[in-house]
């Protein structure tokens, strides 16, 4: 058995390449040809597996999602144009007028805002619980409860929750575990290990190698018996535990036209290859950056994983590694205070997004949740007084010093 890296390097072609490209070429095509008829017929009804429409299927972006089957061992990968259109694609394919989600409030801002308002308005009700609370999360489920969703280290208040306890909630259950696994590459965090039925990435971050593009990816392990689903149920009886694959390939992407270009798919195949590199090295960065870090006095508290003081830490080091993530949040006396911190920076740059190449710092309360409510935020526990920082792939020294001169 060669190793996952080994595997995603040299995963093989469909059909071999007519000039014998090393890397896959980009198939800048909206439409394919056919020979005839009765083979246009064939590809259009599912029966054989020609292109036929680069919304539906692209060689370039297959080859990409073939890439990422091979290092998570997924029963399907489906690639889409952005960490909010995997999102929001999983789960219009899971939920229906009169089924719920069950999640925490501690969700990235769109995330939220999806399930809070998008979703709402067709009528899929959200239960926001506290789920690291096994009890009040197996409280809030029902008959009509569609999916548990949440994401593996909450941004920015890193809470963790134990994922194993929240398998077995599901399972008991009959429900499908979701999980967003941006923070952690699936290099590293074995979401199938955990019970993750659906795991959903914003390829943006980790896997673009230096926020060279947009992305998302559907990561269908195949576990979930869709039987019980709300919505799937009748099309398990054929689809079994494809079900949601099914819904997703042959519906629901093809109808929101949401899925990734081609030249996207090529630098993501690229990212792929150095993203366990990059991962390492942005992690031991951080890591030394928030020792240093958490030992100075004018920071009122540094919160990492990592750190063996964190609350999460023996959880978040057992589901994720003794480094779990390049990302932290550390909270200053005041707003104005963390204006003036940003005000100053030199070399990390204000900005959002996440494992760039480059740091990057941002006030979340003030940008990502700038416009929900003073109460939504406290809800959120998004306060007033702390910074995010995404570590890339600078020097700690020369991290640490930036931090210096501008506290
Ligand atoms: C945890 C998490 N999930 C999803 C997203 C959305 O990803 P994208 O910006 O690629 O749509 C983000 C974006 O920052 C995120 O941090």
């Amino acid at each position: 058995m060669k190793s996952p890296i080994t595997e995603l390097l040299h995963t093989e072609y469909t059909k071999p390449d007519a000039y014998n490209a090393l890397s896959m070429p980009v198939y800048n095509s909206a439409a394919y040809e056919f020979e005839s008829a009765e083979q246009m017929e064939l590809a259009f009804t599912g029966k054989t597996a020609d292109f036929a429409y680069s919304r539906i299927s692209n060689p370039t972006v297959q080859y990409f999602e073939d890439r990422v089957k091979a290092i998570t061992g997924a029963a399907s990968v489906t690639a889409l144009n952005s960490g909010m259109a995997a999102i929001s694609n999983a789960i219009i394919t899971i939920a229906k007028s009169g089924s719920n989600i069950v999640t925490s409030r501690h969700l990235f801002g769109n995330t939220y805002s999806f399930f809070a308002s998008t979703l709402a308005a067709f009528g899929v009700e959200t239960r926001f619980c506290d789920l690291t609370n096994a009890d009040e999360t197996e409280a809030q489920i029902d008959e009509n409860t569609c999916a548990l969703f949440l994401e593996i280290i909450t941004n920015p208040q890193m809470e963790v929750a134990d994922l194993n306890a929240l398998s077995v909630i599901c399972k008991a259950k009959n429900i499908p575990l979701v999980a967003d696994t941006t923070i952690i590459p699936f290099t590293v965090f074995k979401a199938k290990d955990f019970g993750v039925d659906i795991e959903l990435v914003s390829s943006t971050k980790y896997i673009s190698g230096g926020a060279t593009s947009l992305g998302g990816l559907i990561v269908d392990y195949g576990t979930f018996d869709w039987l019980s689903s709300p919505k799937l149920h009748v099309l398990a009886k054929d689809s079994g535990n494809m079900a949601f694959t099914v819904k997703l390939k042959k519906e629901i992407h093809r109808n929101l036209g949401a899925y990734m270009t081609p030249q996207v798919a090529y630098m993501q195949t690229l990212g792929l290859e150095t993203m366990d590199l990059r991962y390492s090295k942005a992690t031991k960065t951080c890591f030394e950056l928030v020792t240093k870090l958490s030992e100075l006095p004018q920071i009122s508290s540094v919160n990492y994983n990592g750190l063996s003081a964190n609350k999460f830490h023996s959880l978040a080091v057992s589901q994720f590694g003794a480094t779990p993530g390049a990302m932290f949040t550390f909270n200053l006396a005041s707003r104005e205070a963390c204006f003036a911190f940003l005000n100053k920076l030199k070399l990390i740059k204000r900005a959002t997004n996440l494992f760039d190449n480059k740091s990057l710092a941002i006030h979340p309360a003030s940008t990502i949740y700038g416009n929900f409510t003073a109460e939504m935020r406290k809800a959120m526990n998004v306060s007033d007084c702390t910074i995010r920082i995404s570590v890339g792939l600078e020097d700690a020294a020369d991290l640490f010093e930036d931090f210096l001169q501008a506290l």
